[in-house]
Protein backbone atom coordinates (compact mmCIF):
# COMPACT_ATOMS: atom_id res chain seq x y z
CA UNK A 1 0.00 0.00 0.00
CA UNK A 2 1.34 3.89 -0.69
CA UNK A 3 0.44 6.36 1.50
CA UNK A 4 1.07 10.58 1.13
CA UNK A 5 0.31 12.62 3.70
CA UNK A 6 -1.04 16.28 3.09
CA UNK A 7 0.30 17.84 6.34
CA UNK A 8 -1.84 20.43 7.80
CA UNK A 9 -1.20 20.01 11.03
CA UNK A 10 -4.47 19.48 13.03
CA UNK A 11 -6.13 18.96 9.46
CA UNK A 12 -3.51 16.71 8.17
CA UNK A 13 -5.12 13.63 6.37
CA UNK A 14 -4.09 10.49 4.32
CA UNK A 15 -3.59 9.88 0.77
CA UNK A 16 -3.97 5.94 0.32
CA UNK A 17 -3.40 4.66 -3.12
CA UNK A 18 -3.47 0.88 -3.89
CA UNK A 19 -5.01 -1.49 -6.56
CA UNK A 20 -8.43 -2.30 -5.86
CA UNK A 21 -8.55 -1.10 -2.03
CA UNK A 22 -12.32 0.25 -3.50
CA UNK A 23 -13.95 -2.70 -1.71
CA UNK A 24 -11.81 -1.73 1.57
CA UNK A 25 -13.44 1.63 2.05
CA UNK A 26 -15.61 0.29 4.61
CA UNK A 27 -12.67 -0.20 7.19
CA UNK A 28 -10.49 1.95 6.60
CA UNK A 29 -13.03 4.56 7.65
CA UNK A 30 -13.67 2.80 10.89
CA UNK A 31 -11.02 4.47 12.21
CA UNK A 32 -12.62 7.70 12.36
CA UNK A 33 -15.63 7.16 14.49
CA UNK A 34 -18.10 8.64 12.52
CA UNK A 35 -22.04 8.39 13.19
CA UNK A 36 -23.39 5.59 11.24
CA UNK A 37 -25.42 7.26 8.76
CA UNK A 38 -23.42 8.24 5.77
CA UNK A 39 -23.90 10.01 2.56
CA UNK A 40 -22.32 8.95 -0.98
CA UNK A 41 -22.56 11.25 -3.51
CA UNK A 42 -21.38 9.83 -7.24
CA UNK A 43 -23.18 10.34 -10.98
CA UNK A 44 -24.67 7.70 -12.69
CA UNK A 45 -21.96 6.84 -14.74
CA UNK A 46 -19.37 5.93 -11.96
CA UNK A 47 -22.54 4.71 -9.49
CA UNK A 48 -23.38 1.95 -12.09
CA UNK A 49 -19.36 0.66 -12.42
CA UNK A 50 -18.35 0.84 -8.94
CA UNK A 51 -21.55 2.15 -6.50
CA UNK A 52 -22.43 -0.79 -5.40
CA UNK A 53 -19.18 -2.33 -4.46
CA UNK A 54 -18.79 0.56 -2.28
CA UNK A 55 -22.03 0.00 -0.63
CA UNK A 56 -21.33 -3.40 0.25
CA UNK A 57 -18.08 -2.30 1.94
CA UNK A 58 -19.42 -0.01 3.84
CA UNK A 59 -22.57 -1.78 4.85
CA UNK A 60 -20.39 -4.32 5.88
CA UNK A 61 -18.83 -2.38 8.09
CA UNK A 62 -22.28 -1.10 9.36
CA UNK A 63 -22.48 1.82 7.98
CA UNK A 64 -26.06 2.45 6.63
CA UNK A 65 -25.17 4.50 3.41
CA UNK A 66 -28.17 7.58 1.57
CA UNK A 67 -27.06 7.41 -2.10
CA UNK A 68 -27.01 10.75 -3.52
CA UNK A 69 -26.76 10.96 -7.64
CA UNK A 70 -26.23 13.80 -9.55
CA UNK A 71 -26.45 14.22 -13.06
CA UNK A 72 -23.40 13.11 -15.52
CA UNK A 73 -21.71 16.78 -16.19
CA UNK A 74 -19.82 20.09 -15.85
CA UNK A 75 -22.99 21.98 -16.35
CA UNK A 76 -24.49 20.22 -12.98
CA UNK A 77 -21.76 21.44 -10.68
CA UNK A 78 -24.02 24.13 -9.96
CA UNK A 79 -26.57 25.16 -6.69
CA UNK A 80 -29.38 23.73 -7.78
CA UNK A 81 -27.61 20.27 -7.18
CA UNK A 82 -25.76 22.00 -4.19
CA UNK A 83 -29.37 22.59 -3.18
CA UNK A 84 -30.95 19.06 -4.14
CA UNK A 85 -27.90 17.42 -1.98
CA UNK A 86 -28.32 19.87 1.67
CA UNK A 87 -32.10 18.74 1.09
CA UNK A 88 -31.25 15.20 0.62
CA UNK A 89 -28.93 14.99 3.41
CA UNK A 90 -31.44 17.22 5.85
CA UNK A 91 -34.22 14.61 5.01
CA UNK A 92 -32.21 11.20 5.69
CA UNK A 93 -31.37 13.36 8.95
CA UNK A 94 -27.36 13.17 8.97
CA UNK A 95 -26.11 14.80 11.55
CA UNK A 96 -22.69 16.36 12.83
CA UNK A 97 -20.83 12.92 12.95
CA UNK A 98 -21.92 11.81 9.62
CA UNK A 99 -19.14 12.31 6.87
CA UNK A 100 -19.55 12.61 3.21
CA UNK A 101 -18.37 10.28 0.55
CA UNK A 102 -17.48 11.34 -2.72
CA UNK A 103 -17.43 8.71 -5.43
CA UNK A 104 -16.64 10.36 -8.81
CA UNK A 105 -14.19 12.68 -10.94
CA UNK A 106 -13.29 16.46 -10.13
CA UNK A 107 -16.96 17.28 -10.48
CA UNK A 108 -18.46 15.34 -7.85
CA UNK A 109 -15.78 15.97 -5.40
CA UNK A 110 -15.63 19.26 -5.61
CA UNK A 111 -19.24 19.45 -5.22
CA UNK A 112 -19.58 16.97 -2.81
CA UNK A 113 -17.08 18.65 -0.72
CA UNK A 114 -18.71 22.43 -0.78
CA UNK A 115 -21.60 20.46 0.40
CA UNK A 116 -19.82 18.77 3.43
CA UNK A 117 -17.33 22.25 4.34
CA UNK A 118 -21.25 23.62 4.75
CA UNK A 119 -24.09 21.23 6.04
CA UNK A 120 -24.42 21.85 9.91
CA UNK A 121 -21.13 24.09 9.63
CA UNK A 122 -18.88 21.24 8.55
CA UNK A 123 -19.07 17.51 8.63
CA UNK A 124 -16.13 14.92 7.75
CA UNK A 125 -15.59 14.45 4.21
CA UNK A 126 -13.99 11.14 1.98
CA UNK A 127 -12.75 11.66 -1.37
CA UNK A 128 -12.46 8.42 -3.62
CA UNK A 129 -11.53 10.48 -7.13
CA UNK A 130 -12.15 7.99 -10.06
CA UNK A 131 -10.66 9.98 -12.88
CA UNK A 132 -6.71 10.58 -12.97
CA UNK A 133 -7.15 14.09 -12.96
CA UNK A 134 -9.20 14.08 -9.65
CA UNK A 135 -6.55 11.28 -8.28
CA UNK A 136 -3.36 13.73 -8.78
CA UNK A 137 -5.34 17.22 -8.62
CA UNK A 138 -8.83 17.45 -7.57
CA UNK A 139 -9.06 15.45 -4.70
CA UNK A 140 -6.34 16.71 -3.31
CA UNK A 141 -5.75 20.10 -1.74
CA UNK A 142 -8.73 20.98 -0.16
CA UNK A 143 -10.26 23.67 -2.58
CA UNK A 144 -14.30 22.72 -3.52
CA UNK A 145 -17.01 24.68 -4.89
CA UNK A 146 -19.59 25.31 -7.55
CA UNK A 147 -19.63 27.11 -10.41
CA UNK A 148 -21.76 29.89 -11.13
CA UNK A 149 -23.48 31.51 -14.13
CA UNK A 150 -21.21 34.42 -13.76
CA UNK A 151 -17.81 32.55 -13.12
CA UNK A 152 -16.34 28.98 -12.79
CA UNK A 153 -15.20 27.85 -9.47
CA UNK A 154 -16.69 31.44 -8.17
CA UNK A 155 -18.92 29.33 -5.17
CA UNK A 156 -16.69 27.43 -2.70
CA UNK A 157 -14.43 26.94 0.32
CA UNK A 158 -11.36 25.82 1.34
CA UNK A 159 -12.28 22.46 3.20
CA UNK A 160 -9.96 19.82 3.11
CA UNK A 161 -11.08 15.82 3.23
CA UNK A 162 -10.11 13.48 6.00
CA UNK A 163 -8.75 11.10 3.70
CA UNK A 164 -8.41 10.46 -0.11
CA UNK A 165 -8.80 6.86 -1.01
CA UNK A 166 -7.46 6.32 -4.61
CA UNK A 167 -8.12 2.78 -6.52
CA UNK A 168 -5.72 3.17 -9.83
CA UNK A 169 -8.03 -0.18 -11.03
CA UNK A 170 -11.18 2.18 -11.87
CA UNK A 171 -8.78 4.05 -14.71
CA UNK A 172 -9.49 0.90 -16.59
CA UNK A 173 -12.88 2.01 -17.15
CA UNK A 174 -12.12 6.00 -18.18
CA UNK A 175 -12.49 7.13 -21.49
CA UNK A 176 -9.16 7.33 -23.20
CA UNK A 177 -9.57 10.88 -23.79
CA UNK A 178 -10.02 11.75 -20.45
CA UNK A 179 -6.76 9.56 -19.31
CA UNK A 180 -4.86 11.92 -21.59
CA UNK A 181 -6.38 15.02 -20.23
CA UNK A 182 -5.12 13.78 -16.40
CA UNK A 183 -1.67 13.42 -17.90
CA UNK A 184 -1.05 17.12 -18.60
CA UNK A 185 -2.00 17.65 -14.78
CA UNK A 186 0.85 14.85 -14.03
CA UNK A 187 3.52 16.17 -16.96
CA UNK A 188 2.78 19.95 -15.10
CA UNK A 189 4.32 18.46 -12.07
CA UNK A 190 7.21 17.40 -13.69
CA UNK A 191 7.87 20.64 -15.34
CA UNK A 192 7.08 22.70 -11.77
CA UNK A 193 9.05 20.56 -9.52
CA UNK A 194 10.83 17.76 -10.36
CA UNK A 195 13.03 17.09 -13.41
CA UNK A 196 14.01 13.31 -12.64
CA UNK A 197 9.98 12.86 -12.49
CA UNK A 198 9.54 14.69 -16.14
CA UNK A 199 12.20 11.87 -17.54
CA UNK A 200 10.17 9.21 -15.62
CA UNK A 201 7.01 10.01 -17.90
CA UNK A 202 9.55 10.46 -20.68
CA UNK A 203 11.12 7.24 -20.11
CA UNK A 204 8.16 4.83 -19.17
CA UNK A 205 5.22 6.13 -21.58
CA UNK A 206 4.51 2.87 -23.05
CA UNK A 207 3.37 1.28 -19.63
CA UNK A 208 1.78 4.76 -18.42
CA UNK A 209 -0.15 4.30 -21.17
CA UNK A 210 -1.02 0.52 -21.01
CA UNK A 211 -2.28 1.37 -17.30
CA UNK A 212 0.26 -0.86 -15.79
CA UNK A 213 -0.16 -1.00 -12.18
CA UNK A 214 3.20 -0.07 -10.75
CA UNK A 215 4.22 2.91 -13.50
CA UNK A 216 0.39 4.19 -12.52
CA UNK A 217 0.61 3.92 -9.04
CA UNK A 218 4.14 6.02 -9.24
CA UNK A 219 2.49 8.55 -11.21
CA UNK A 220 -0.58 9.11 -9.14
CA UNK A 221 1.58 8.83 -5.96
CA UNK A 222 4.49 11.78 -6.95
CA UNK A 223 2.11 14.30 -8.04
CA UNK A 224 0.17 13.72 -4.71
CA UNK A 225 3.35 14.18 -3.09
CA UNK A 226 4.63 17.24 -5.00
CA UNK A 227 0.92 18.87 -4.53
CA UNK A 228 0.72 17.76 -1.01
CA UNK A 229 4.40 19.37 -0.35
CA UNK A 230 2.92 22.59 -2.09
CA UNK A 231 -0.07 22.90 -0.80
CA UNK A 232 1.28 21.98 3.21
CA UNK A 233 3.33 25.11 2.21
CA UNK A 234 0.38 27.94 1.34
CA UNK A 235 -2.80 25.94 1.97
CA UNK A 236 -4.54 28.79 0.72
CA UNK A 237 -2.67 29.89 -2.07
CA UNK A 238 -0.98 33.15 -0.69
CA UNK A 239 2.04 32.80 -2.86
CA UNK A 240 3.70 29.37 -3.51
CA UNK A 241 1.01 27.52 -4.32
CA UNK A 242 0.51 29.68 -7.60
CA UNK A 243 3.15 27.89 -9.33
CA UNK A 244 0.36 24.64 -9.74
CA UNK A 245 -1.02 27.13 -12.24
CA UNK A 246 1.23 26.60 -14.43
CA UNK A 247 -0.45 26.50 -18.14
CA UNK A 248 -3.23 27.77 -16.87
CA UNK A 249 -3.50 31.61 -17.16
CA UNK A 250 -3.22 30.37 -21.06
CA UNK A 251 -5.60 27.53 -21.04
CA UNK A 252 -8.16 28.76 -18.80
CA UNK A 253 -8.36 31.50 -21.28
CA UNK A 254 -8.41 28.80 -24.76
CA UNK A 255 -11.70 27.51 -22.18
CA UNK A 256 -13.24 30.34 -21.59
CA UNK A 257 -12.68 31.47 -25.25
CA UNK A 258 -14.20 28.53 -26.31
CA UNK A 259 -17.05 28.26 -24.11
CA UNK A 260 -15.35 25.13 -22.16
CA UNK A 261 -17.16 22.90 -25.29
CA UNK A 262 -13.98 22.10 -27.26
CA UNK A 263 -11.48 21.33 -24.89
CA UNK A 264 -11.14 19.08 -21.60
CA UNK A 265 -9.81 20.95 -18.99
CA UNK A 266 -6.15 18.90 -19.54
CA UNK A 267 -5.91 19.43 -23.09
CA UNK A 268 -6.77 23.26 -22.59
CA UNK A 269 -3.58 22.91 -20.18
CA UNK A 270 -1.21 21.21 -22.27
CA UNK A 271 -1.54 24.08 -24.81
CA UNK A 272 -1.24 26.32 -22.09
CA UNK A 273 2.00 24.84 -21.43
CA UNK A 274 3.40 24.74 -24.78
CA UNK A 275 2.55 28.16 -24.97
CA UNK A 276 3.48 29.46 -21.56
CA UNK A 277 6.67 27.74 -22.31
CA UNK A 278 7.34 29.93 -25.16
CA UNK A 279 7.35 32.73 -22.98
CA UNK A 280 9.90 31.74 -20.66
CA UNK A 281 13.89 31.82 -20.78
CA UNK A 282 13.91 28.38 -21.27
CA UNK A 283 16.47 27.06 -23.31
CA UNK A 284 15.58 25.62 -26.42
CA UNK A 285 16.45 22.20 -25.87
CA UNK A 286 14.46 21.90 -22.92
CA UNK A 287 11.80 23.90 -24.63
CA UNK A 288 11.98 20.97 -27.42
CA UNK A 289 11.41 18.41 -24.34
CA UNK A 290 8.14 19.84 -23.16
CA UNK A 291 6.49 20.32 -26.43
CA UNK A 292 7.39 16.70 -27.50
CA UNK A 293 6.15 14.76 -24.22
CA UNK A 294 3.05 16.54 -24.11
CA UNK A 295 2.45 15.50 -27.90
CA UNK A 296 3.71 12.46 -26.90
CA UNK A 297 0.91 11.21 -24.69
CA UNK A 298 -1.40 12.62 -27.64
CA UNK A 299 -1.73 16.03 -26.00
CA UNK A 300 -2.74 19.54 -28.42
CA UNK A 301 0.33 21.55 -28.23
CA UNK A 302 -0.63 24.86 -30.19
CA UNK A 303 -3.70 26.93 -30.33
CA UNK A 304 -5.68 26.37 -33.37
CA UNK A 305 -6.08 29.08 -36.37
CA UNK A 306 -9.71 29.73 -35.82
CA UNK A 307 -9.28 30.99 -32.13
CA UNK A 308 -9.63 34.76 -31.96
CA UNK A 309 -6.37 35.80 -30.35
CA UNK A 310 -7.34 38.93 -29.18
CA UNK A 311 -10.22 36.85 -27.20
CA UNK A 312 -7.32 35.28 -25.44
CA UNK A 313 -5.55 38.00 -24.72
CA UNK A 314 -9.20 40.53 -23.66
CA UNK A 315 -9.77 36.98 -21.58
CA UNK A 316 -6.44 36.95 -19.77
CA UNK A 317 -6.35 40.57 -19.04
CA UNK A 318 -9.74 40.60 -17.13
CA UNK A 319 -8.45 37.51 -15.61
CA UNK A 320 -9.14 37.71 -11.15
CA UNK A 321 -5.81 36.42 -11.01
CA UNK A 322 -4.01 39.90 -13.18
CA UNK A 323 -3.32 43.39 -10.84
CA UNK A 324 -4.40 46.37 -12.69
CA UNK A 325 -4.61 44.27 -16.36
CA UNK A 326 -1.06 42.58 -15.74
CA UNK A 327 -1.24 39.12 -16.67
CA UNK A 328 1.01 36.90 -14.09
CA UNK A 329 2.26 33.49 -15.46
CA UNK A 330 4.08 30.85 -14.00
CA UNK A 331 7.13 30.47 -16.35
CA UNK A 332 9.98 27.77 -16.16
CA UNK A 333 13.23 28.38 -15.81
CA UNK A 334 14.36 25.31 -16.40
CA UNK A 335 12.91 21.62 -16.39
CA UNK A 336 11.87 21.21 -12.74
CA UNK A 337 11.91 24.90 -11.76
CA UNK A 338 9.80 27.42 -12.48
CA UNK A 339 8.76 30.90 -10.98
CA UNK A 340 5.74 33.72 -11.24
CA UNK A 341 6.08 36.77 -13.63
CA UNK A 342 4.36 39.77 -14.25
CA UNK A 343 4.99 43.01 -16.55
CA UNK A 344 5.44 40.75 -20.09
CA UNK A 345 5.27 42.68 -23.01
CA UNK A 346 1.92 42.01 -24.78
CA UNK A 347 4.12 41.75 -28.42
CA UNK A 348 6.00 38.69 -26.76
CA UNK A 349 2.53 37.36 -25.75
CA UNK A 350 1.05 37.64 -29.05
CA UNK A 351 4.30 35.92 -30.45
CA UNK A 352 4.06 33.39 -28.28
CA UNK A 353 0.33 32.17 -28.72
CA UNK A 354 0.91 31.65 -32.42
CA UNK A 355 3.54 29.28 -31.57
CA UNK A 356 3.86 26.63 -34.18
N1 LIG B 1 -10.60 21.28 -6.55
C1 LIG B 1 -9.54 21.42 -7.32
O1 LIG B 1 -8.45 21.71 -6.86
C2 LIG B 1 -9.69 21.16 -8.79
C3 LIG B 1 -8.55 21.03 -9.59
C4 LIG B 1 -8.73 20.71 -10.94
C5 LIG B 1 -10.02 20.56 -11.46
N2 LIG B 1 -11.09 20.72 -10.64
C6 LIG B 1 -12.46 20.55 -11.15
O2 LIG B 1 -12.60 19.20 -11.57
C7 LIG B 1 -13.61 19.13 -12.57
C8 LIG B 1 -13.14 18.22 -13.69
O3 LIG B 1 -12.91 16.95 -13.16
P1 LIG B 1 -12.77 15.66 -14.07
O4 LIG B 1 -11.81 15.94 -15.16
O5 LIG B 1 -12.51 14.53 -13.16
O6 LIG B 1 -14.18 15.56 -14.79
P2 LIG B 1 -15.56 14.80 -14.42
O7 LIG B 1 -15.75 14.72 -12.97
O8 LIG B 1 -16.62 15.46 -15.23
O9 LIG B 1 -15.30 13.33 -15.00
C9 LIG B 1 -15.10 13.15 -16.37
C10 LIG B 1 -16.01 12.07 -16.94
O10 LIG B 1 -15.52 10.79 -16.58
C11 LIG B 1 -16.55 10.00 -16.01
N3 LIG B 1 -15.88 9.08 -15.10
C12 LIG B 1 -15.33 9.38 -13.89
N4 LIG B 1 -14.66 8.34 -13.42
C13 LIG B 1 -14.81 7.33 -14.30
C14 LIG B 1 -14.33 6.00 -14.36
N5 LIG B 1 -13.51 5.50 -13.44
N6 LIG B 1 -14.70 5.24 -15.42
C15 LIG B 1 -15.48 5.77 -16.40
N7 LIG B 1 -15.94 7.02 -16.42
C16 LIG B 1 -15.59 7.80 -15.37
C17 LIG B 1 -17.47 11.00 -15.39
O11 LIG B 1 -18.76 10.46 -15.20
C18 LIG B 1 -17.44 12.11 -16.43
O12 LIG B 1 -18.31 11.83 -17.48
C19 LIG B 1 -13.91 20.55 -13.01
O13 LIG B 1 -15.15 20.94 -12.48
C20 LIG B 1 -12.78 21.36 -12.37
O14 LIG B 1 -13.18 22.67 -12.03
C21 LIG B 1 -10.95 21.01 -9.33
ZN1 LIG C 1 -5.76 22.15 -13.87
Amino acid sequence: MNEVTVNLKERSYKIIIDNGILDSIGNEIKQFSFSSKIALISNPTVFALYGERVIKSLSNAGFDVIKILIDDGEEYKNLHSYAYIQEQLLKNRLDRKSAIIALGGGVIGDMAGFCAATYMRGISFIQIPTTLLAQVDSSVGGKTGVNHPLGKNMIGAFYQPKLVLIDIAVLKSLPKREFLAGMAEVIKYGIIYDSGFFNYLKINKDEILNLNPIDLTHIIKRSCEIKAEVVSQDEREAGLRAILNFGHTIGHAIETATHYKRYLHGEAIAIGMCVESKLSSISDEEFHLIISLIKSYGLPSEIPDDINRDTILTVMTHDKKAVSGDIKFVLPNKIGEVEIKGGINKEKIIQALELK
